[in-house]
Protein backbone atom coordinates (compact mmCIF):
# COMPACT_ATOMS: atom_id res chain seq x y z
CA UNK A 1 0.00 0.00 0.00
CA UNK A 2 0.77 3.51 -0.53
CA UNK A 3 1.95 5.78 1.78
CA UNK A 4 1.55 9.35 2.71
CA UNK A 5 5.43 9.95 3.34
CA UNK A 6 7.61 10.65 5.96
CA UNK A 7 5.87 10.08 9.16
CA UNK A 8 3.16 8.12 8.07
CA UNK A 9 1.99 4.97 9.80
CA UNK A 10 -0.82 2.62 9.20
CA UNK A 11 -3.31 0.67 11.17
CA UNK A 12 -2.71 -2.44 8.47
CA UNK A 13 -6.07 -4.77 7.82
CA UNK A 14 -4.52 -7.90 6.03
CA UNK A 15 -6.15 -10.49 4.48
CA UNK A 16 -5.50 -14.53 5.47
CA UNK A 17 -6.59 -16.93 2.53
CA UNK A 18 -4.87 -19.68 4.11
CA UNK A 19 -6.86 -19.37 7.42
CA UNK A 20 -10.44 -18.69 6.14
CA UNK A 21 -11.80 -21.18 7.86
CA UNK A 22 -12.95 -19.41 10.73
CA UNK A 23 -15.53 -20.44 13.46
CA UNK A 24 -18.60 -18.89 12.97
CA UNK A 25 -18.18 -14.67 14.82
CA UNK A 26 -14.90 -14.71 14.53
CA UNK A 27 -13.43 -11.77 12.48
CA UNK A 28 -13.02 -14.17 9.21
CA UNK A 29 -10.04 -13.36 7.53
CA UNK A 30 -9.42 -9.99 9.30
CA UNK A 31 -6.33 -9.67 11.52
CA UNK A 32 -4.93 -6.29 13.12
CA UNK A 33 -0.93 -5.66 12.59
CA UNK A 34 1.10 -4.33 15.44
CA UNK A 35 0.10 -3.76 19.48
CA UNK A 36 -3.30 -2.57 20.24
CA UNK A 37 -1.41 0.91 21.42
CA UNK A 38 0.16 0.99 17.78
CA UNK A 39 -3.17 0.51 16.34
CA UNK A 40 -4.96 2.93 18.28
CA UNK A 41 -2.26 5.55 17.61
CA UNK A 42 -1.90 5.24 14.20
CA UNK A 43 -3.01 7.83 12.16
CA UNK A 44 -5.83 7.08 9.58
CA UNK A 45 -5.79 4.88 6.36
CA UNK A 46 -6.61 6.80 2.81
CA UNK A 47 -9.64 4.53 3.24
CA UNK A 48 -10.57 6.23 6.17
CA UNK A 49 -9.71 9.90 5.17
CA UNK A 50 -11.78 9.35 2.47
CA UNK A 51 -14.88 8.47 3.99
CA UNK A 52 -14.70 4.47 3.65
CA UNK A 53 -16.47 2.61 1.32
CA UNK A 54 -18.93 4.75 -0.34
CA UNK A 55 -16.22 7.23 -1.65
CA UNK A 56 -15.32 3.99 -3.31
CA UNK A 57 -18.28 3.05 -5.10
CA UNK A 58 -19.41 6.69 -5.84
CA UNK A 59 -16.07 6.85 -7.80
CA UNK A 60 -16.32 3.65 -9.43
CA UNK A 61 -20.32 4.39 -10.27
CA UNK A 62 -19.12 7.59 -11.96
CA UNK A 63 -16.43 6.28 -13.97
CA UNK A 64 -18.37 3.17 -15.53
CA UNK A 65 -21.41 5.60 -15.98
CA UNK A 66 -18.78 6.80 -18.25
CA UNK A 67 -17.89 3.84 -19.81
CA UNK A 68 -21.39 2.49 -20.44
CA UNK A 69 -21.48 5.69 -23.12
CA UNK A 70 -17.77 4.66 -24.60
CA UNK A 71 -17.70 3.38 -27.65
CA UNK A 72 -13.93 2.51 -27.25
CA UNK A 73 -14.36 0.65 -23.63
CA UNK A 74 -18.11 -0.52 -23.54
CA UNK A 75 -17.14 -3.98 -25.91
CA UNK A 76 -14.54 -4.89 -23.70
CA UNK A 77 -16.79 -5.06 -20.70
CA UNK A 78 -19.66 -7.52 -19.96
CA UNK A 79 -23.12 -6.91 -20.57
CA UNK A 80 -24.23 -6.23 -17.03
CA UNK A 81 -22.11 -4.11 -15.19
CA UNK A 82 -23.47 -4.19 -11.74
CA UNK A 83 -20.62 -6.97 -10.80
CA UNK A 84 -17.80 -4.88 -12.72
CA UNK A 85 -18.81 -2.13 -10.35
CA UNK A 86 -18.87 -3.81 -7.16
CA UNK A 87 -15.20 -5.75 -8.60
CA UNK A 88 -13.43 -2.61 -9.03
CA UNK A 89 -14.93 -0.52 -5.83
CA UNK A 90 -13.82 -4.17 -3.26
CA UNK A 91 -10.84 -3.96 -4.77
CA UNK A 92 -9.69 -0.05 -4.64
CA UNK A 93 -11.16 0.15 -1.06
CA UNK A 94 -8.72 -2.98 -0.22
CA UNK A 95 -6.06 -1.16 -1.68
CA UNK A 96 -6.40 1.87 0.06
CA UNK A 97 -6.57 0.37 3.43
CA UNK A 98 -10.14 -1.14 4.19
CA UNK A 99 -11.12 -4.52 4.58
CA UNK A 100 -10.33 -7.28 2.13
CA UNK A 101 -13.86 -7.23 0.15
CA UNK A 102 -12.07 -8.09 -3.57
CA UNK A 103 -9.95 -10.89 -2.30
CA UNK A 104 -12.87 -12.57 -0.11
CA UNK A 105 -14.53 -13.59 -3.51
CA UNK A 106 -11.90 -13.04 -5.71
CA UNK A 107 -8.50 -14.38 -4.84
CA UNK A 108 -5.39 -12.74 -5.23
CA UNK A 109 -6.08 -9.67 -7.54
CA UNK A 110 -3.79 -10.70 -10.49
CA UNK A 111 -4.66 -8.02 -12.31
CA UNK A 112 -2.17 -8.07 -15.40
CA UNK A 113 -3.30 -11.99 -15.52
CA UNK A 114 -7.05 -11.21 -14.81
CA UNK A 115 -6.85 -8.37 -18.27
CA UNK A 116 -5.25 -10.85 -20.71
CA UNK A 117 -8.13 -11.46 -22.22
CA UNK A 118 -9.18 -8.01 -23.18
CA UNK A 119 -7.26 -6.10 -26.05
CA UNK A 120 -6.19 -3.15 -24.32
CA UNK A 121 -3.78 -1.20 -26.35
CA UNK A 122 -2.81 2.75 -26.04
CA UNK A 123 -6.51 3.85 -27.20
CA UNK A 124 -8.14 2.19 -24.11
CA UNK A 125 -5.50 3.38 -21.99
CA UNK A 126 -5.97 6.80 -22.18
CA UNK A 127 -9.87 6.13 -22.49
CA UNK A 128 -9.85 4.17 -19.69
CA UNK A 129 -7.49 6.97 -17.70
CA UNK A 130 -9.60 9.82 -19.31
CA UNK A 131 -12.82 8.88 -17.44
CA UNK A 132 -11.15 7.84 -13.94
CA UNK A 133 -9.37 11.57 -13.94
CA UNK A 134 -12.50 12.87 -14.54
CA UNK A 135 -14.11 10.51 -11.66
CA UNK A 136 -11.68 11.47 -9.50
CA UNK A 137 -12.44 15.52 -10.42
CA UNK A 138 -15.83 15.03 -9.89
CA UNK A 139 -15.47 13.25 -6.11
CA UNK A 140 -16.32 14.02 -3.05
CA UNK A 141 -15.00 12.89 0.40
CA UNK A 142 -17.96 10.90 1.68
CA UNK A 143 -17.94 12.01 5.31
CA UNK A 144 -20.91 14.74 4.20
CA UNK A 145 -18.79 18.14 4.06
CA UNK A 146 -18.87 18.41 0.08
CA UNK A 147 -15.62 18.45 0.08
CA UNK A 148 -13.35 17.45 -2.88
CA UNK A 149 -10.57 15.08 -2.29
CA UNK A 150 -7.03 17.07 -0.65
CA UNK A 151 -4.54 17.46 -3.10
CA UNK A 152 -2.15 14.90 -1.64
CA UNK A 153 -4.38 11.85 -1.85
CA UNK A 154 -6.50 13.09 -5.33
CA UNK A 155 -2.22 12.98 -7.14
CA UNK A 156 -1.78 9.82 -5.32
CA UNK A 157 -4.60 8.46 -7.18
CA UNK A 158 -3.71 9.80 -9.72
CA UNK A 159 -0.27 8.13 -10.42
CA UNK A 160 -1.40 4.64 -9.06
CA UNK A 161 -4.27 4.90 -11.52
CA UNK A 162 -1.60 6.03 -14.36
CA UNK A 163 0.53 3.73 -13.29
CA UNK A 164 -1.15 0.56 -12.83
CA UNK A 165 -3.45 1.58 -16.24
CA UNK A 166 0.07 1.40 -18.20
CA UNK A 167 1.04 -1.87 -16.40
CA UNK A 168 -2.47 -3.45 -18.29
CA UNK A 169 -1.40 -2.55 -21.64
CA UNK A 170 -1.25 -5.68 -23.83
CA UNK A 171 -1.35 -5.49 -26.72
CA UNK A 172 0.47 -2.50 -29.46
CA UNK A 173 -2.04 -0.66 -31.23
C1 LIG B 1 -5.88 0.32 -18.92
C2 LIG B 1 -7.17 0.30 -19.16
C3 LIG B 1 -8.10 -0.75 -18.59
C4 LIG B 1 -9.03 -1.44 -19.27
C5 LIG B 1 -9.35 -1.30 -20.75
C6 LIG B 1 -9.67 -2.37 -18.35
C7 LIG B 1 -10.67 -3.26 -18.68
C8 LIG B 1 -11.22 -4.19 -17.83
C9 LIG B 1 -12.21 -5.16 -18.21
C10 LIG B 1 -12.80 -5.32 -19.61
C11 LIG B 1 -12.53 -5.88 -17.11
C12 LIG B 1 -13.54 -7.02 -17.00
C13 LIG B 1 -14.79 -6.51 -16.35
C14 LIG B 1 -15.08 -7.25 -15.08
O1 LIG B 1 -15.43 -8.41 -15.20
O2 LIG B 1 -14.97 -6.70 -14.00
C15 LIG B 1 -11.71 -5.36 -16.03
C16 LIG B 1 -11.72 -5.84 -14.73
C17 LIG B 1 -11.05 -5.28 -13.70
N1 LIG B 1 -10.20 -4.20 -13.76
FE1 LIG B 1 -9.65 -3.25 -15.43
N2 LIG B 1 -9.13 -2.20 -17.11
C18 LIG B 1 -8.16 -1.22 -17.20
C19 LIG B 1 -7.41 -0.73 -16.18
C20 LIG B 1 -7.56 -1.07 -14.86
C21 LIG B 1 -6.84 -0.47 -13.76
C22 LIG B 1 -5.83 0.67 -13.91
C23 LIG B 1 -7.24 -1.11 -12.63
C24 LIG B 1 -6.83 -0.91 -11.19
C25 LIG B 1 -6.21 0.10 -10.74
C26 LIG B 1 -8.21 -2.11 -13.02
C27 LIG B 1 -8.86 -2.96 -12.14
C28 LIG B 1 -9.73 -3.95 -12.51
C29 LIG B 1 -10.31 -4.90 -11.58
C30 LIG B 1 -10.05 -4.98 -10.07
C31 LIG B 1 -11.12 -5.76 -12.34
C32 LIG B 1 -11.90 -6.97 -11.83
C33 LIG B 1 -10.96 -8.18 -11.95
C34 LIG B 1 -11.66 -9.47 -11.59
O3 LIG B 1 -11.77 -9.77 -10.39
O4 LIG B 1 -12.05 -10.19 -12.50
N3 LIG B 1 -8.37 -2.06 -14.37
N4 LIG B 1 -10.93 -4.34 -16.49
Amino acid sequence: MPGLGGDFYRLLIVSEPENSKNDEGSLAGVTVAGSLQEVMEAPPTVYELVGGQSFFDDLVNRFYDAVEADPVLRPLYPGDLRPSRARLAGFLGQYWGGPPLYSQTRGHPRLRLRHMPFAIGWAEREAWMRHMTAALDAARVANGSGRRLPTEIRALMFDYFDNAATFLVNRGD
